[in-house]
């Protein structure tokens, strides 16, 4: 079923460096994402989350971005040479039946999945991919906004990712969200 997607003008919203009042990516993601690491940001759109976890990695790690817009991947792409951090980032355009992400099956560490899983067609689908290429004991954070997803929906995405072989370790505070910490089991 086709679902609403997040349009472009609001990925410039999402990419304002305000919204660190209310959501602080290095505080949010510093207990998972080391340096090194291999991460995933999933519906990355302008990389409010991607640029802070291209930080974290540091030079040895990666991170790689999917967004089905292109114009949100081609933003990303500039916002990303700006801040030099390019060399470090792999970032894709993905189609609605595939993430795109076929090539990192059991590499992922960490990977992030921030106010998408409600606009994805097939969730299924979805978890099936991000399952593949996470890593055994790699974590998944799932965040949802209060606004969109009610809690029934969002345990209904919880059982789903259970489905595809995650299990559930902790609902981290994150303001205005839903929230769940996975790990591939
Ligand atoms: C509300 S925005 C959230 C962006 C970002 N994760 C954040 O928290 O700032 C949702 C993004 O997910 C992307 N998206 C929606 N469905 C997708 C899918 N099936 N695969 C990949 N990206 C998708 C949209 O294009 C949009 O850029």
């Amino acid at each position: 079923m086709a679902k609403d997607l997040c349009p472009v003008w609001v990925g410039y919203l999402l990419a304002s460096p305000l919204r660190k009042l209310i959501q602080n990516p290095d505080t949010m993601l510093d207990p998972y994402i080391k340096q090194g690491m291999q991460v995933l940001d999933l519906g990355c759109a302008m990389g409010f989350f991607s640029l802070a976890m291209a930080r974290m990695v540091g030079q040895g790690g990666r991170v790689y971005c999917v967004d089905l817009q292109e114009k949100m991947v081609q933003v990303l792409k500039k916002r990303a040479q700006k801040k030099q951090l390019i060399d470090r980032m792999d970032i894709r355009q993905c189609s609605p039946e595939s993430l795109n992400i076929e090539d990192l099956q059991g590499r992922i560490d960490f990977a992030l999945a921030s106010a998408v899983v409600h606009e994805v067609p097939d969730p299924a689908s979805f978890f099936h991919h991000v399952s593949q290429a996470v890593k055994i004991q790699g974590k998944l954070l799932l965040v949802e906004p209060k606004g969109h997803v009610t809690t029934t929906e969002f345990d209904e995405t919880i059982s789903l990712a259970r489905d595809h072989g995650f299990k559930l370790l902790e609902t981290p505070k994150i303001s205005m969200s839903r929230t769940a910490l996975l790990e591939k089991i």
